[in-house]
């Protein structure tokens, strides 16, 4: 049918919308690259952020993850204290607000009914609203004043990849905007490191083998898996939890490498496998020495590592690319180990139990 033509000769929705991931990062740079190299951000979005105190991050499940990684890179890059909530958490848990708040939300469908719930509410008290979203017209989009999309194309597979990396990306370019804006940006050319993480990606899709190697290594016959890391690499480690749960239904959890000593370590036993990420030079040696405790306590321990904070027993060593960037270039083995291990199992990948594809009820 018509599905399997534009699935091609891939087995599965998810496996092409994994590899489609390098193209996307160039597409964001070019629908977002105006002629004279600068960002193309509309003023009165740029305008309405700047005069904000505060930004209040609003998603759910796999945007939830990129919204994490877009505090990081606002804080970071702009210099605007930011707060990522669960939308769904958001309006009984409300938290006080700042005096100019300024809200994002972050979704693939633009149609998540929890995030559209929070979206009312806010909007009813005249807060502005900027939607990033792969679908234009959508519900989310239409009812905020602004939106900024993703441009990741048609995404099929439950599990969602590619619109996760996109959300980033895009996210990276409102943060150096808006550095911009308040004159406060560095020497980063956000479009150059953009495309040096699209091509690192890129390396990493064609090194399929490694992650199916890994799979048959940690994950053969295990009924579960943690994923560690420190600062950014924590977000992504949720991320890659997530993405085996989803498909493979492997309990799967992601843990901040300093956290695990505080009860979690209690889980480890002969053989738990563990992935853990190491591509912030700032906790390389902290997390390193996570590692060493639950290899101690007899983990299986899946080394994923920056070129340049890579050690020789490592099984993964990623391209280096911009600190700030990492997540778009380590989710990639995160997202094929959970494609390999739902494949071993015979999982339905692209429908996997339980999961829709956009949930329009709270
Ligand atoms: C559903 C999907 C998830 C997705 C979440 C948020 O639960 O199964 O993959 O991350 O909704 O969707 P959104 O379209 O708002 O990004």
């Amino acid at each position: 049918d018509a599905s399997d033509m534009e699935k091609g000769l891939y087995p599965h929705y998810m496996l092409k919308e994994i590899d489609e991931q390098p193209l996307v990062i160039r597409k964001v740079i070019s629908k977002y690259q105006d002629a004279s190299g600068n960002i193309r951000i509309d003023s009165e979005l740029r305008n309405s952020l700047k005069e904000a105190d505060r930004v209040y991050i609003i998603a759910c499940g796999t945007s939830y993850h990129a919204g994490l990684v877009g505090k990081q890179l606002l804080e970071k890059v702009a210099d605007i204290p930011v707060e990522s909530h669960i939308a769904s958490e958001f309006l009984y848990n409300r938290p006080i607000l700042s005096k100019h708040p300024f809200f994002i939300f972050i979704s693939q469908s633009g149609e998540t009914a929890d995030s559209r719930g929070v979206l009312v509410a806010i909007k009813q008290l005249g807060y502005p609203a900027l939607t990033i979203t792969n679908v234009p017209g959508s519900t989310l989009s239409r009812e905020a004043d602004y939106t900024l999309l993703t441009h990741a194309g048609p995404e099929i597979a439950v599990a969602s990849t590619k619109a996760y990396t996109a959300q980033i990306a895009v996210l990276a370019l409102l943060a150096f905007d808006q550095a911009q804006a308040q004159g406060r940006a560095g020497q980063m050319n956000p479009f150059h490191e953009l495309s040096m993480a699209a091509n690192a990606m890129e390396i990493m899709i064609n090194k399929k083998e490694m992650m199916e190697e890994v799979v048959w290594q940690y994950l053969n016959a295990s009924r579960n898996c943690f994923f560690i890391g420190r600062g950014v690499d924590y977000y992504v480690a949720l991320e890659g939890a997530l993405k085996l749960k989803e498909i493979s239904y492997i309990q799967a959890e992601g843990f901040a490498g300093g956290e695990l000593k505080h009860g979690t370590i209690a889980l480890v036993e002969e053989g738990t496998p563990a992935i853990a990420l190491v591509t912030q030079s700032s906790v390389r040696a902290n997390i390193r020495s996570n590692v060493q405790e639950i290899l101690a306590r007899g983990a299986h321990v899946c080394m994923i590592s920056m070129e340049g904070m890579e050690e020789g027993t490592d099984q993964i060593v990623l391209p280096a690319v911009h600190e700030l960037l990492t997540p778009l270039v380590s989710v990639i083995p995160l997202q094929l180990i959970a494609y390999y291990a739902a494949k071993y199992r015979g999982c339905d990948i692209d429908k996997p139990r339980n999961l829709a594809k956009s949930v329009t009820v709270e």
